[in-house]
């Protein structure tokens, strides 16, 4: 579907247009279509995916793997067939893998490159330059990985070499990301032995799932608010059928905008409703949100419903710090929501926040001020204060989709309208995000 952001248009204008109403699909999930290809890659035989989000993010994962040797086809608007190589059968790729905005694509790859005989050098664009990669070299490197080459700060573009004979390890992710998680067990599938990774809260297990899905021998242990993943290396990946639910992360937009735009009654569909992506949901319901669930069933290993979302007098709540893996990626819409709510919102723990594709804690308050919501930062804790924000603030969006989408929505709902600089970037993610918010009723308008 072409869409305003998709045509080049960069601004773009929200603002309040009568109540939401209609039913509406978002994207598939952008961690489990990322997984689908690098998957897809290190399996045997034809693996083919339903439902994957072709936003520009998961296209470069990709083109990496067709650099690293899968042979990709597309045969129909999100069916897909990857031929993989099987693991340690990676290619050397001929040029540098460019990731563009996406730090997850990166980073998963990074692991399949430490695990094996390859040599490839990361890249991607401004905001990706300055995310920190140490976290996920650090692990490859005791596992024998090699960085050849990195920018200051242990950032892309970095050249990493990796090992054909990887040492599985036992790691300690120092911090709640399932991107460190399955950085390094995507190094140890090609590891001699039992790779294992202990996280002290869970993070969200798209990759042990598909793991086994694809036939690998891993045990997942519950240890207190935490897991233990023990995986053995050098199964033979069975090529399999992946089925991707829709994103939850995307689907927050709607969700949200249904709820602060009075009278709006709308139904999101097919969205995954994993327990490790699912804080937000939890957070808006303590908020006093109708959100009822229907037609709850399972698809592709996935427990999705259909969520029916009502416009809702908010209150305001403290989230704690234990509840952000679960939905890390959904603080900023979240921050929006409670700029409506009645009383006071604390977000507490979102140190997180300051390292994904912009600074998104100082990013949303800046917004929030600039649409008139009364918010502060105090150590890791955001706090909003409630009302009704009179918007008309112009937003920089540090080519953040997340901050871009936030704001739009805050603009339905706002006195006045929002307007963000930048509106390119919601491709990565949601690339029918304008056209879909519109089928609801959202009046969005390029500014040029
Ligand atoms: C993701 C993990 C999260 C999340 C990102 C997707 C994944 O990052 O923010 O959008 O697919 O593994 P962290 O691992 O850095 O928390």
């Amino acid at each position: 579907m072409s869409t305003i952001a998709d045509e080049g248009v960069k601004g773009l204008r929200a603002e309040y247009a009568g109540p939401l109403k209609g039913r509406v699909r978002p994207p598939g999930d952008k961690s489990i279509s990322h997984r689908a290809f690098i998957f897809g890659l290190l399996a045997r035989g034809p693996t083919t995916v339903e439902g994957l989000l072709e936003g520009d993010d998961v296209l470069r994962t990709r083109d990496a793997s067709a650099a690293l040797g899968a042979t990709i086809e597309r045969l129909a608007p999100g069916r897909w067939r990857i031929r993989g190589v099987g693991v340690g059968a990676a290619l050397q790729p001929r040029h540098a893998l460019d990731f563009g905005n996406a730090g997850t694509g990166a980073r998963l790859m990074m692991g399949v490159v430490g695990g094996h005989g390859v040599t490839a050098t990361f890249d991607g664009d401004l905001s990706l330059r300055k995310r920190p990669m140490r976290r996920i070299l650090s692990p490859l490197s005791l596992m024998g990985a090699e960085v050849l080459r990195e920018a200051e700060g242990g950032r892309c573009p970095i050249t990493l070499k990796g090992t054909p004979d990887a040492a599985p390890i036992l790691y300690r992710t120092p911090v709640a990301s399932a991107q460190i998680k399955s950085a390094v067990l995507l190094a140890g599938l090609n590891a001699r032995g039992v790779t294992t990774v202990i996280e002290a809260e869970a993070s969200r297990d798209h990759t042990e799932k598909m793991l086994k899905h694809f036939g690998a021998d891993v045990q997942v242990t519950i240890e207190g608010e935490g897991r233990r993943i023990a995986l053995v290396g050098r199964p033979e990946l069975k090529a399999s059928a992946v089925v991707v639910p829709a994103d939850p992360s995307s689907a927050a937009f709607p969700i949200v905008a249904a709820l602060i735009t009075p009278g709006s009654d709308i139904v999101v569909e097919g969205v995954m409703m994993n327990p490790l992506r699912t804080g937000l949901i939890t957070t808006l319901g303590e908020m006093g949100a109708e959100i009822e669930t229907l037609d709850q069933r399972v698809e592709g290993g996935e427990t999705v419903a259909d969520l029916r979302v009502r416009a809702s007098d908010l209150k305001g709540v403290d989230v704690p710090a234990a509840r952000a893996p679960s939905m890390i990626d959904e603080y900023p819409i979240l921050a929006v929501a409670a700029a409506f709510a009645k009383g006071e919102t604390r977000m507490r723990g979102l140190h997180e926040l300051r390292v994904k594709e912009s600074d998104r804690l100082a990013a949303v308050a800046v917004g929030l001020l600039a649409s008139g919501a009364e918010c502060r930062i105090e150590g890791d804790d955001l706090i909003v204060a409630g009302g009704k924000p009179k918007g008309g603030g112009r937003v920089e969006t540090h080519l953040d989709h997340r901050i871009a989408m936030s704001f739009l929505v805050m603009g339905l709902a706002s006195k006045a309208p929002m307007e963000i600089d930048d509106g390119a970037m919601i491709a990565t993610s949601f690339p029918n995000f304008v056209a879909l918010m519109a089928s609801l009723g959202a009046k969005l308008t390029a500014t040029g």
